[in-house]
Parts: C-alpha cells; sequence; structure tokens
C-alpha cells in the first residue's frame, strides 16, 4: 500500500506545483528566483523547481503542456477518489495537503512557513506525522526495534529529538537507563518536558553544531533525521564518536530521495517549506543517499556499520559502533 501511497502523493504535488508554477509566471532564464518569489523561500522554490523538472512539468524553462493540464486538476478530487489509499496514511496526507495548501503563499512570503505548517506555534499535526505515518514514522520504529539488539539498558542520548514520539516510546517500553532527550529548539524541549514525566529521562537545549563536546559519556547517541541539517555533519559524527563509550553505537535515521539529490516530495515540499533544511545545503539539497552516510560513518573511524534501508528507497537507518 505504500507505494500507492507515495504514487498518489507525488500526483497531487505534480498538480500543486504545476499551478503554483503557473501562477508565479515565467522563469528567469538566467535561473535566478522569480520576482515574485521571496529569497526567504529560495530552498524551498529550487526543490519546487527540480521536482517540476524530473517530473516533466518544466521543460526549458517553460510549462509543458502536462504542466497545463495538471495545473486544473483540483488536488482535493483526486484525494476523494482515491479514499483507500489515503486511509492508509492519512497523517502524511494531512500534513502534504497543509503544506501544497500553502506552498504559494509560502512562496510569495505572504505566509511564514513556520506559521502554515506549525499554526500558532502548534507542532501537534508534525509529531503525529512521526509517530503515527508509516512512511515518516518508519525511521522511529525500526530505531525502536534495533534498540534492544544494541546492549542491556544503555544510557543513550538522542539529539534532535523532536516532538519526542521516539523519545517516548523508547521510554515506555523501557528500553533504556537513562536517556537524555536535546533538541535546538527550547519550545520543542519544553513540550517535550512536560509530556514526557519519568525518572530516567533528563532534558537539555543543545545545538549538533555548537563547538562544545556533547554530554556523555553514553552508551549510545541517536540522531534521527537531524544530521542533514547540520552545517557540519562530519564535524558533528566526530563529537558523537568521542561521547561514546568504546564499542557505543550511532543510530542515524536520515531520509532521501531514490537516487543522490533527488527530491523526495513528500519530505522536500512539506518541511522543505521551512528555510532551515536548506541552510547548509549544496546544490543538490541536504539530503543524501543511506550510502552516502555510512561511508561518512566509515570515514570518520565508526566499525561494524550496519545499513537498514527504509521501504521504497526513502533513505534507511544505520547503525554504527565506536570501535577505537
Ligand atoms: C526532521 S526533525 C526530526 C525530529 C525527531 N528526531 C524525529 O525523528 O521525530 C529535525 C529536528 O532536529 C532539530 N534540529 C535542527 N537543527 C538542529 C541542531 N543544529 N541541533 C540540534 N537539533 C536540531 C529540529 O529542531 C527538529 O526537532
Amino acid at each position: 500500500m505504500s507505494g500507492e501511497v507515495l504514487e498518489l502523493a507525488e500526483s497531487l504535488c505534480a498538480a500543486a506545483v504545476a499551478r503554483v508554477l503557473r501562477h508565479l509566471g515565467p522563469l528567469p532564464p538566467d535561473g535566478s528566483l522569480p520576482e515574485a518569489v521571496t529569497p526567504r523561500a529560495q530552498g524551498a522554490y529550487g526543490a519546487l523547481v527540480r521536482f517540476a523538472v524530473a517530473r516533466g512539468l518544466l521543460r526549458a524553462g517553460s510549462l509543458t503542456p502536462r504542466a497545463a493540464l495538471l495545473a486544473h486538476a483540483p488536488y482535493a478530487e483526486q484525494l476523494v477518489t482515491r479514499a483507500e489509499v489515503v486511509a492508509a496514511d492519512p497523517v502524511a496526507f494531512r500534513w502534504l495537503c497543509r503544506a501544497l495548501d500553502h506552498l504559494e503563499d509560502v512562496l510569495r512570503g505572504a505566509v511564514l512557513a513556520e506559521a502554515a505548517l506549525f499554526p500558532e506555534g502548534d507542532f501537534t499535526l508534525a509529531g503525529q506525522v512521526y509517530a503515527d505515518s508509516p512512511l515518516f514514522g518508519w525511521f522511529g520504529t525500526k530505531a525502536l526495534q534495533l534498540l534492544p539488539t544494541l546492549g542491556d539498558a544503555p544510557r543513550v542520548l538522542e539529539l534532535g529529538a523532536g516532538t519526542g514520539s521516539t523519545a517516548q516510546a523508547v521510554i515506555e517500553q523501557g528500553l533504556v537507563a537513562s536517556y537524555l532527550f536535546t533538541d535546538v529548539s527550547d519550545v520543542l524541549v519544553a513540550q517535550a518536558q512536560a509530556r514526557i514525566r519519568h525518572r530516567a529521562v533528563t532534558f537539555r537545549v543543545l545545538d549538533v553544531d555548537a563547538d562544545d563536546a556533547l554530554p556523555g559519556p553514553v552508551d549510545g547517541v541517536m540522531a534521527l533525521n537531524v544530521l542533514h541539517l547540520s552545517r557540519d555533519p562530519e564535524a558533528v559524527l566526530d563529537r558523537i564518536r568521542r561521547a561514546l563509550v568504546p564499542g557505543g553505537f550511532v543510530l542515524l535515521g536520515e531520509v532521501c530521495g531514490p537516487e543522490p539529490g533527488a527530491a523526495f516530495p513528500l519530505m522536500e515540499l512539506t518541511f522543505g517549506l521551512l528555510p532551515s533544511l536548506w541552510r547548509h545545503a549544496g546544490p543538490a539539497g541536504p539530503l543524501r543517499p543511506v550510502q552516502a552516510w555510512s561511508a561518512m560513518l566509515t570515514e570518520r573511524g565508526f566499525g561494524d556499520v550496519q545499513v537498514h534501508p527504509a521501504p521504497h528507497r526513502i533513505g534507511g537507518v544505520i547503525v554504527a559502533r565506536r570501535t577505537s
């Protein structure tokens, strides 16, 4: 069913992207931003254009006949007619529709992406995406499966723990002896602290890009869909290694498109509306295939690297150990 979910999600994206590109008017021939697009949305606009080119909506800077046709397709109608697919992952579709509904306004700068995705600072739907969507939630579910195989009730540090769906499940299932929940966002840390009440958990605001040493020693470090947001993932891996006891594990989750640099619209056209996804990204975007992450772990001195690919080639979970 998940394959169909992705297929329908892509067709919804195609209809929305075609419509928005049509409204924004001709693309500047030099590849610069159209006048109507705010510089703050440059990353999101780049993702939209890459998506449009890859899906045959845009050729040589002009919309194709397919795009013209799709621009008139009301995507809500497609949702209704494919209700059984939507039912397989309703949260992912609510999240996608929220983003697509605001796509044009965010690009124009009429609405801030943060306000569009988290109205009045409400992270509920984003949290549900990680907790309840079979597609997005795969990474947390896999981490929960793997944790018990990585050692007895270890001390774990989670980086970029966000809305805390994985942390909560780890605690409820009694998988660790102690858990340090961290995120760069003081709002998310405070919300998690109010919700997850357990003597095994402590909370801290922590920026993975800060030069300080990470808190340790710990037996394991988890970072699910965080390292692609970092200014310097290699340096973060070095700090993770130093925080680990010898033999300690790092568990990374990283989402990606099917090919290096390929757009993964469910990510790039939703969370990708936020400038933070693009802040440190190279020309191919912030997402790297799992092989790139596993190679980086090996280069940074980790051993016993194991890759657990996600279904539909949307990235994977990688586990490695501090071997020296
Ligand atoms: C895509 S979300 C993933 C959240 C969570 N790990 C999960 O899988 O549900 C990325 C998280 O990383 C956090 N983040 C972004 N930049 C960070 C940084 N420099 N240091 C620590 N956390 C960061 C964000 O605040 C957000 O909560």
